[in-house]
This record gives C-alpha cells, structure tokens and sequence, in this order.
C-alpha cells in the first residue's frame, strides 16, 4: 500500500469464488477483460484487494489454476487474515483483535456434538476460522441451537453460511466486512482513505462487505440465494448497492460504470487498436495494448497485414534491443519481423496472454521505464517473466519503444520457452 503516496482514486474488495473468477467460464473471458482494464485504467493509482474465504493455501492454488491479478492487499479465511503487497506481510495487529472472547478449543468441542456438520479439509480449519460443511435444509437450526451453546460456553462468535453449503465459525470481531472496516480505518489514519470503494460479492459471507459505511457495493448476477435474501431484509433501500446484470467479473466492470467510478471500457473490448493511437501518450497504456495484439495475432484473430506490422515497426526505435528472458539478444526491429512468422500459431488453442501490475515511472522528462510481470498461457502450462520497457516520447510521433528486458519468474525457470517470442 505504501506505493501509492496519495489516497487510492478506487479501492475494489473482490471476493474471488464465483466473483472475480468464474468457475462456468473455462476461457476465464470476463477475469481476463477486467484484468486488461485494471492494468490499463486503475493499477498505477488505485489499490486491488482480494477478500476470500479461502486459506492462504488454497488461495494460492487459485492463483495457479487462474489467470488472477496480483492484489495489493489479500484478506483470507473469511477475514481472518490479512496480508499485504506481492510478499503477503501478515497484518498482525488484525490478529491480536481476534482473541477477544474466542477458543478455538471450545468451538471444536462444541461443534463435534452436531452430527449435521461436517468438517471441511484441514487446510481450511485457521486459528480464528472452524469449518464444516451443511446441508441447506439443516443450517438455520444449527446456527440457531450452536450458537446458543456457545455463548453458554462464553464465547462471543459469528457463524456465517455460504454457497448453500459452508459454514463458518469466526470470532464475532472478524469476518470480511470487519475486515474491510479495519482497511479503511487504516487507510484513512494514513490520509490515505480511497476516494471511492467498490466491494464485489457473490455469497453469504460477502454480505458484511455491504453494510459498511460509504462503500459502493455490487452483488454479480449469480448471487447465491442466501446473500439476494440478506439484501432483501437489510439493504434494499440502499442506492449503493446494485443486484448487476452481467456475471462475475462481467458484474464487477457493469458497476464500476453504473456508479461512475471511473473508466470502464476494458481493452479487450476494443477491437481495433490502430484506430486508438492518437490518445493521450501514456507507457502503461502501450504495453497492455500491445500484449493484447500479441495474443490476437498468435490466435490469428487480426488479420495479418502489413499496416499492422509497419504501425508496429514504426513504433520501435531502429536500434532497439529486445533481451530475451534466455539471455539472447536481437533488435528490436528483428523481433518484430519473427512475430509476423508466428501469426496464427496459436489458432483454435487454449493460449491467453496477460500483464500484471505494470508500473511507468518517468525517470528523466519524456523517458519511461515501465515494469511488469508478463504472463502467456499455452494449453495447460504458464510461463512468466518481468519485463522492463524504456520508452521515449518523440515529437509528432508520440512513443517509442527503446529497449525490452525480460527474465523468467522464479516459476517459469525450468520450463520449456521454445515458442516464447516476446
Ligand atoms: C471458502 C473456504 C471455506 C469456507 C468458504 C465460505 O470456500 O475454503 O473454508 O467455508 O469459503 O466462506
Ligand atoms: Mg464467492
């Protein structure tokens, strides 16, 4: 968070399941146009955070099997834990707050007495989260009588239910929308309360995210019931919170325009870049445009013609360097010329290319280096690397590539990168 030294333009708080990632979508289409908006519009002066109800383990595998941008902040386990920017720092101070009137010692003891629960894998079980599984037909009584007992018991917990299915005990400080509270205290103790928030849900534990105080609020078209049915007893009357049209990600870019947020036409729905060049010069603009053409001209799905490839040459400086993440070095002008071989390639595969967090900094006047991590997904593998490009503004031609830099991520070091152009 200490990357941005002025209050975030907007703050979006996703839940990832059936939210930001859409499990009916194998193409990941909608996560893959919010990406390419984010990157573009919002990551140089706005912060992503991730709320889920997944441990760090399972969150981790998540980010492996999707093609999920790196947040800025990371709440898990139902708001349990929060961790900050790529190393994932843990907050521990939120911590210290959980303690207040919980056991975890009571709470198994307590709950091994219902025969309906069932516990969920040991990965999910935390210091401040217990979890089961249950059915639908069975969850109110067993919130209801569980509850009592353990307030008997002393204790002074919150039992949420999720996804027609996961029920979880947290200590009554904790969940997502206690969590998000605490953020913004923070933040705002900085200067730094962002100037609009979005929080983005889909299931019964994201109802909190909903009720905390000047927070935008969008609940995608696949919203479970129990999250619709909570809205209808507590939130109807509330302008800030919409019930959105479009699915998950899809729902999270349909808000993000109905409140007038900022921009929300994503770069993916733009079909044609040649036809955007004359915008204002910005770097982070250049280089997500430019990797959205690479996976469109690998896919085959611009046509391959000379005016892209003489727009593409006329933007590289003539004796730019391109450094291939092998170390292999070759102008600029060269690389290029070896893509217009590869048009097609990709045609009819499962092949997906996206940045994360690109960063531009001017360091002397019309010079930028920009910093990203670059991802391309063929088939069933991935490969990463960071890639550092130094633009240069010129007069009436507006910029420049001068020089590329990639190396693989620490991931992506054993893999095969024989198809691996830029
Ligand atoms: C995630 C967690 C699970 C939890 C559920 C609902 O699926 O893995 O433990 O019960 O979210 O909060
Ligand atoms: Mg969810």
């Amino acid at each position: 968070m200490e990357r941005l030294t002025s209050p975030a333009r907007l703050m979006i708080v996703s839940d990832l399941d059936h939210t930001m990632v859409d499990h009916h979508d194998p193409e990941n289409l909608a996560l893959l146009r919010f990406n390419s908006l984010w990157e573009h519009a919002y990551r140089h002066d706005s912060l992503l955070v991730f709320s889920t109800g997944r441990s760090p383990t399972l969150y981790k595998e998540l980010r492996k099997e999707k093609p999920l941008l790196t947040p800025d902040v990371t709440i898990m386990s139902v708001g349990t834990e929060i961790t900050y920017g790529n190393s994932m720092v843990p907050d521990l101070g939120w911590v210290d707050d959980l303690n207040h009137k919980w056991d975890l010692g009571v709470v198994k003891e307590e709950t091994g007495k219902f025969s309906e629960l069932t516990l969920q894998a040991e990965t999910e079980q935390r210091p401040h989260k217990v979890s089961f599984y249950v059915d639908k037909s069975k969850a109110e009584e067993v919130i209801k009588e569980l509850s009592q007992r353990l307030e008997k018991r002393g204790l002074d917990v919150k039992i949420i239910y999720s996804g027609g299915m996961d029920l979880d005990i947290l200590p009554q400080g904790a969940g997502k929308g206690q969590a998000l509270a605490y953020l913004l205290k923070k933040l705002k103790s900085e200067g730094k309360l962002p100037v609009n928030t979005l929080a983005c849900g889909d299931s019964g534990n994201d109802a909190e995210l909903f009720s905390i105080p000047d927070v935008y609020g969008v609940m995608v078209s696949n919203a479970q019931e129990e999250l619709l049915k909570w809205h209808a007893e507590n939130a109807k009357d509330n302008p800030k919170v919409i019930h959105a049209k479009e699915r998950c990600a899809g729902g999270i870019i349909q808000a993000i325009g109905e409140f007038k947020l900022g921009p929300n036409l994503s770069p993916r729905d733009v079909s044609d870049f040649l036809e955007c060049k004359v915008e204002n010069a910005n770097p982070g603009h250049e280089v997500v445009k430019f990797f959205l053409f690479y996976e469109r001209w690998r896919r085959g799905e611009v046509e391959n013609s000379e005016a892209y490839a003489a727009s593409l040459k006329a933007s590289c400086q003539p004796g730019g360097v391109f450094v291939h993440p092998s170390g292999a070095e070759k102008s600029l002008v060269d690389t290029i010329g070896e893509l217009r071989k590869h048009h097609g390639d990709k045609q009819g595969k499962k092949f997906r290319v996206w940045v994360d967090q690109v960063l531009a900094t001017e360091t002397a006047p019309g010079t930028w280096m920009v910093k990203l991590d670059k991802w391309e997904q063929s088939g069933d593998e991935r490969i990463g690397c960071t890639t550092t490009v130094k633009f240069t503004a010129k007069e009436g031609e507006g910029l420049v590539w001068e020089h590329v830099e990639q190396t693989w991520s620490e991931e992506s070091k054993l893999k095969d990168d024989s198809s691996w152009i830029i």
